[in-house]
């Protein structure tokens, strides 16, 4: 699983259609990336080493590059690589809270999600996570829904823990976050599946 500045190659791909925008609860919607996100997407996540930690992409140095972040983004939608969502409050969309990447892997679909620094402990990261994971697997080409977790990763664990998908395990030295470090590490894998 990975996405954006890394371009993984994924394999073959039954899920080719994810909507532009979807709405997990009453007070979050789930939308497509605009390259005018750019400023806010730097503002609370894309500058922030605390954000990127565990995550494939090296904190921002400037707007720009978060732009071309975004652009990366927007053409593996095109290309049906990954969809990349910002996570936003219904009542002021434009507010970056956050980001959750979908990888189709033939019937299983990774999930990477991070919440902009300002607006963690909000509840946003279980709210989207509990949903996706009735969401994803209730549509007939998905099979599975997952994430990797570095067992280090305490806030991860400790939220993915509480949305309630199942904890199948932890996959010895499964990779490498470079932000984190070069070894790779161990991560708990979480998932919901259609059974
Ligand atoms: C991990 C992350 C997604 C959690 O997002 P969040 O929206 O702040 O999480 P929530 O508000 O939904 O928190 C849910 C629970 O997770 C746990 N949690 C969240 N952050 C925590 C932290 N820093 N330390 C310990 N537990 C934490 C708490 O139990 C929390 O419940 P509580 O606030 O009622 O105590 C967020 O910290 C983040 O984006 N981190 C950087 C990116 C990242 O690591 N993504 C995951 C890649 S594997």
């Amino acid at each position: 699983m990975g996405v954006s500045n890394t371009r993984v190659i994924a394999g073959e791909r039954l899920i080719r259609y994810l909507p532009d925008q979807m709405e997990p609860s009453e007070r979050l919607i789930l939308r497509k990336p605009t390259l005018d996100d750019a400023e806010e997407f730097f503002a609370n996540s894309g500058r922030h080493a605390t954000v990127a930690r565990h995550l494939d992409w090296q904190p921002h140095t400037s707007v720009g590059e978060s732009r071309n972040f975004l652009r990366i983004c927007l053409d593996d939608w095109d290309q049906e690589i990954a969809f990349s969502y910002v996570i936003a409050q219904k009542d002021a969309p434009q507010h970056v809270a956050g980001m959750v990447q979908l990888i189709p892997e033939g019937h299983s679909l990774g999930m990477i999600l991070w919440i902009s620094q300002p607006d963690w402990r909000h509840g946003y990261a279980i709210e989207v996570t509990r949903w996706l994971g009735k969401w994803a697997p209730a549509r007939p080409e998905v099979w599975r829904i997952y994430t990797a977790c570095p067992v280090e990763n305490v806030a991860a664990v400790t939220a993915m823990q509480k949305v309630g998908w199942t904890t199948e395990g932890v996959l010895r030295r499964l990779r490498v976050f470079l932000n984190a470090s070069s070894d790779p590490l161990d991560c708990v894998i979480f998932s919901r599946t259609s059974d």
